[in-house]
């Protein structure tokens, strides 16, 4: 997978990008992220960026020109095979889809993503309009740039791709991705400062302890975000835990 990243602040990108998943997924040839700086894609002298608004009001604008010219430039690059016309343009803001796991699993399907991180007051809506092709907020809170968000949903997205984790499985069980928060874990000591391990995980039985992650997932979703349980699959055993789970309160 190749992620574009285009940014008015590649810095910020340097250390994450040389440690843990990312630099993990690039060693391994998994993944490669291209951080683009737009203001290389300025043309008059002073590399300008941003502009005042158009009506008057605060802050300054990101321009058009530069954004598509970074686009344009990236998706020059891959391959008209891979299917280039279909790369989705993502733009980072407080105004787009709510970011999720599924999201992740969705994005994490297409061999390249080009990320365009928004910064100041905002960016020309000719950028919406022409040229991104889905918006997406990591959360209802304001950052100052879309640079975190991008870094957000890489790596959400590239601990995905297989063989970029140390074990496919640990992905698979991960809070949100079974549409249920991850069940507790606990390593040695058995007893720390008089608080021992559930006896179950130590009992080698595989059977009783794939069920004891199982109700703990449960009740844990139950009793912290009871919510996502709508739109989790359950069956008839499950709901049996939460009947019990909801008699004993
Ligand atoms: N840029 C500023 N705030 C953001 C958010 N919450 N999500 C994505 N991009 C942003």
């Amino acid at each position: 997978m190749q992620i574009y990243i285009l940014t008015l602040f590649p810095q910020m990108f340097q250390s994450p990008l040389s440690a843990g998943i990312f630099k993990r997924a690039a060693d391994r040839k998994l993944a490669e992220i291209n951080i683009r700086n737009t203001r290389d894609y300025t043309h008059d002298k002073h590399h300008t960026a941003d502009d005042y608004p158009y009506g008057g009001g605060a802050g300054m604008v990101l321009k058009p020109e530069p954004i598509f010219e970074a686009v344009e430039a990236a998706k020059s690059e891959i391959p008209q095979k891979q299917g280039v016309d279909g790369v989705p343009i993502i733009l980072l803001t407080p105004q787009g889809r709510l970011f999720s796991q599924q999201i992740a699993l969705e994005l994490s399907q297409y061999s390249h993503l080009i990320l365009i991180c928004g910064h100041y007051e905002g960016v020309d809506e000719r950028v919406r309009e022409h040229l991104v092709t889905d918006e997406i907020s990591i959360g209802d809170y304001v950052l100052s740039g879309g640079e975190l968000a991008a870094m957000v949903v890489a790596e959400a997205v590239l601990r995905l791709i297989p063989g970029v984790l140390g074990s496919e499985a640990s992905a698979a069980d991960d809070s949100h991705a079974t549409g249920l928060l991850e069940y507790p874990q606990y390593t040695r000591p058995p007893v720390y400062r008089s608080w021992a391990v559930p006896e179950v995980l130590l009992s080698g039985n595989h059977a009783q302890v794939a069920k004891w992650h199982r109700e703990q997932a449960i009740t844990r979703t139950l009793k912290r975000r009871s919510e996502l349980l709508e739109k989790t699959n359950l069956s008839s055993s499950d709901r049996q835990i939460i009947d019990r789970w909801q008699q004993s309160q």
